[in-house]
């Protein structure tokens, strides 16, 4: 074997290492992309999507503490209403912890945020002050962003 041919052997070798690597690290991504992709959609036993939980709770629900303090709660059924949304949106933040649902601690933290936002709104009924329901509210809806900004597409 000449100099050269054994210069053209290593080159080839290096090549196919090379390109070995970048086979290996593109299915690496390829299985961590599904995995998290899994998990913020759906959990890992139950059928309800997370766009599904979206749309009929927090859509929902969230509007609906919102035009009702703003309109200013009249009569007790008017806090009671408040009161359902509000409760509704802090289970809410037990939902998306469960099934395995939870990817990482941004997901977390907002649930956290929404967990305790909605509780505020909570004593603010209690207290029929829609003053303190709103400021509540405001803080309920950083989860939304929080979660959003990390794991909507
Ligand atoms: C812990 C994470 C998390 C929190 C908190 C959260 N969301 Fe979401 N939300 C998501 C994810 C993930 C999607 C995208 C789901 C998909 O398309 O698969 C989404 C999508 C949505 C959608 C779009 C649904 C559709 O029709 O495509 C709405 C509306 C929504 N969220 C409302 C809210 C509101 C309002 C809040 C705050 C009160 C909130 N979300 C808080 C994770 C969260």
């Amino acid at each position: 074997m000449t100099l050269i041919e054994a210069k053209g052997k290593l080159i080839k070798r290096s090549r196919v290492l090379a390109l070995a690597t970048v086979a290996g690290l593109l299915l690496v991504l390829l299985v961590s992309s599904e995995m998290s992709n899994a998990q913020v959609t759906k959990g890992k036993e139950r059928p309800l999507t997370t766009k599904q939980w979206m749309q009929a709770v927090h859509k929902v629900h969230c509007g609906a503490i919102k035009e009702g303090l703003e309109a200013g709660p009249s009569d007790d059924d008017a806090w009671a209403k408040i009161a359902l949304h509000a409760a509704m949106m802090n289970e809410s933040s037990y939902v998306l912890m469960a099934d395995g649902r939870c990817p990482d601690g941004d997901w977390a933290g907002a649930c956290k945020q929404l967990g305790e936002g909605s509780a505020g709104v909570l004593s603010a009924v209690e207290n029929k002050d829609a003053e303190a329901g709103l400021a509540a509210f405001g803080a309920m809806t950083k989860s939304c962003g929080a979660c959003h900004s990390v794991h909507k597409k």
